[in-house]
């Protein structure tokens, strides 16, 4: 293996490389070698300086997130920077790539930065709900001001610092050869007087108004869901208030706290668990070679999966039944451009590039010009089987066929049309242009070189595609109806539709269940419905198919579970839905029991989890991992709870199965899957969550 950190002497300057990829993670060994380095150069009487500049793709991004589950390891991180800033001799860094965490505290640490354009640094440590803690709280607020510091320690989200070359986020820009650049700054610091980022407080200069941009953040984040935002401006004052040494203390100190919280744990969790879930099967072949797409029947909810495609740089081709339809979505496509034309997030330019590689045509036979053909017609399974069969007799014989479908099994959409090898099932979230997520869907016969090909236009599609067996529901809406069911059940034992919603809300979803459902409509849920009871496995509770009956359709209808009132809106309980809950009590002559918030979020979670447990039972989700990433990205899961295997998990899920347990008695709905039992032998595990 290569060093990770090597030492070379170019023109009286040490080059200190870190050569750790992909993203050079300040791992122990890179810690190591980067306090060997600084020991060899205090020695080299060559040296007058260095220079720190890193090999691939980045400057480090970080330290690497695994450790922080494992025992702390020497030499740890404030000592390399306490280190490097107190060299007599300078060094410079040498940004390019993602400076991020870690990796920007050893920057800040040293007597210079420079960095190519378009570098992007930022603190994700509150993302992962804890704070810097190589004394990135101490020195950046001596560099810049403090609403800048603020903006990147509180953000999360890295800047890019040739969009604000005077905030001080680096010293200067090089165009040309950053390492030439640096040596030369390097030599012109040796003769310098060196002021270390410790000593500076020209910042602190405005004392008054620092305490009150403070005091505004904290009012700002008092309600965020982690310590986090808190801790780092207790950090950030304290640079301004305390010693040095002490400030760093602190930092140190709230750092441990913070990254023991199951807030943290759970963060953490959601950001490898993503990487995992999205990342191809290995042993998959090559992908096929993707250039045009045909969109077929995709009517005006296939606009944003054809903005997607053109975005990623395919030509498009919407295909449908009639001229009018083609020619509406081709101008809904406009309209989504225009938008975000409008809002200035594309140029004009760019706009047209796009479009120039849209088209429409009316009739299926030009999917015969397409690589990868898109079926989005509505969610009807004959409908759609009908289509797939249509497009086998036209496509090229290799061409890629994607159903888009929410919950429908492919498996049967698929064999009537003679090419399921060929057949995959993408099911992208609305709208199609925003929503990261995508679920891929494996039939039982799609072909590996099938499989691949839909990861890799899922991956230049810039989403986030988890791999799904095929099944009815997948693993989104299976674990979200299994949701609605345990809510469903509260309302049964005597909990109002606002008490159900409001517990929910509180355990961190932007929406409650009954409030969503009201928004997305209630028609979509019945069909689903509709085609469970038609293979017996419909829920016992039947409130949609009685708010349908009684015209109660959603918000758009102004009246769903909730009426509504418009401008603004409002929605309220009313009696005709009280009179329904009372009959279906009745009907089900369910046992009333009596629930505070607490108890409805358990059996919320107790069903998401234990769904998602008989999700792994069933071969449908591969990782529990993938499971909770559907839910975060798709079903607006709270990050700081890692999603509902994580969650129950961090629960602990012993407790969480005597639960089932107690409920399955009167009701086999709670039924422990089996994959539960098994994780709870596994000592509280889920196999292959990561
Ligand atoms: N800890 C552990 N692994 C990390 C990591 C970190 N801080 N940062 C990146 N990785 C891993 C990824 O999991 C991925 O691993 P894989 O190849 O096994 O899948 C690999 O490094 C490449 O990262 P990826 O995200 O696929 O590359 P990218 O070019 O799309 O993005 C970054 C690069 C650095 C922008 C992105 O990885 C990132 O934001 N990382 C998090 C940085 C962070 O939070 N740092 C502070 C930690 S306190």
């Amino acid at each position: 293996m290569a060093e990770m950190v090597t030492y070379a002497l170019r023109e009286g300057v040490a080059v200190i490389t870190v050569n750790n990829l992909p993203v050079n993670m300040l791992n122990r060994a890179v810690r190591a070698g980067l306090i060997a380095a600084l020991e060899r150069l205090a020695d080299d009487n060559l040296a007058r300086a260095a220079v720190l500049i890193c090999k691939g793709r980045t400057f480090p991004a970080g330290a690497d997130i695994r450790d922080f589950d494992a025992p702390d390891q020497a030499p740890h991180l404030p000592e390399v920077c306490n280190a490097i800033e107190a060299s007599p001799k300078p060094i410079i860094a040498c940004l390019h790539g993602t400076a991020l965490g870690g990796g920007y505290e050893l920057a800040l640490a040293c007597h210079g930065r420079l960095a190519v354009p378009g570098t992007r640094v930022g603190f994700p440590e509150v993302n992962l709900g804890v704070l810097p803690s190589a004394g990135g709280t101490q020195r950046l607020p001596r560099l810049v001001s403090i609403e800048s510091a603020l903006a990147l320690l509180l953000g999360g989200s890295p800047v890019d610092v040739s969009a604000e070359p005077g905030a001080g986020f680096v010293d200067g820009l090089v165009e040309g050869d950053l390492l030439s650049a640096g040596i030369a700054h390097a030599q012109a610091l040796a003769t310098a007087d060196l002021v270390p980022t410790r000593a500076k407080r020209q910042t602190f200069e405005g004392a008054f108004n620092y305490q009150q941009v403070v005091a505004t953040a904290r009012e700002t984040h008092a309600g965020a869901p982690t310590r986090a935002p808190a801790a780092i401006l207790d950090c950030v004052e304290a640079a301004l208030l305390l010693p040095f040494d002490a400030g760093l203390d602190l930092e140190r100190d709230l750092f441990r706290e913070l990254r023991d919280t199951d807030e943290a744990k759970a963060l953490r969790h959601g950001f490898l668990a993503t990487r995992e879930a999205t990342k191809p099967p290995k042993g998959l072949p090559e992908p096929r070679g993707i250039h045009s797409v045909a969109l077929v029947s995709g009517g005006m909810s296939g606009a944003g999966i054809a903005v997607a495609c053109l975005d990623a740089g395919y030509t498009v081709q919407i295909l449908e039944r009639d001229g009018d339809t083609a020619q509406s979505v081709e101008a809904a496509v406009g309209d989504i451009y225009q938008r975000a034309i409008s809002r200035g997030r594309l140029s004009a330019t760019s706009r047209d590039d796009r479009l120039s590689r849209l088209s429409s045509v009316v009739g299926v036979e030009a999917v015969a010009e397409a690589d990868f053909v898109i079926e989005a017609a509505p969610e009807d399974a004959e409908v759609k089987s009908g289509i797939l069969q249509e497009i086998s007799a036209f496509a090229k014989p290799d061409a890629i066929i994607v159903t888009n479908t929410s919950h429908l099994d492919i498996d049967e959409l698929a064999e009537p049309s003679g090419r399921a090898s060929n057949i995959i099932g993408i099911h992208f979230y609305p709208p199609a242009h925003v929503h990261k997520l995508v679920e891929v869907v494996i039939g039982t016969v799609t072909s590996p070189l099938t499989e691949a090909t839909g990861f890799a236009v899922a991956t230049a599609l810039r989403k986030s595609p988890v791999r799904v067996s095929s099944s009815e529901g997948y693993i989104g809406n299976r674990v979200h109806d299994a949701y609605r069911e345990a809510a469903d059940r509260a309302v049964m034992a005597g909990a109002s539709l606002s008490a159900v919603d409001a517990a929910m809300r509180d355990f961190g979803f932007k929406t409650g269940p009954y409030e969503s459902i009201d928004r997305e409509g209630l028609e979509l849920a019945h069909t689903r419905q509709r085609r469970a009871e038609a293979q017996g496995v419909a829920p016992r509770i039947k409130l949609i198919d009685a708010l349908i009956r009684a015209g109660r359709t959603g918000q758009r209808a102004g009246r769903g579970f909730y009426s509504y009132k418009q401008d603004p809106i409002e929605a309220h309980e009313d009696e005709e839905v009280t009179a329904i809950l009372w009959a279906e009590r009745g009907r089900l002559n369910m046992e009333a029991r009596s629930l505070a918030p607490k108890d409805i979020q358990t059996d919320c979670l107790l069903a998401m989890m234990n769904e998602g447990a008989k999700l792994l039972d069933e071969g449908i989700a591969e990782r529990a991992g993938d499971i909770d990433v559907v839910m975060l990205l798709g079903f607006g899961f709270p990050r700081y709870k890692g999603g509902p295997m994580k969650a129950a998990e961090l629960a602990g899920l012993l407790p969480m199965l005597r639960e089932l347990e107690k409920r399955a008695e009167s009701d086999p709905f709670w039924t422990p899957a089996g994959a539960l039992r098994e994780a709870v032998k596994n000592g509280n595990r889920f196999s292959g969550v990561l």
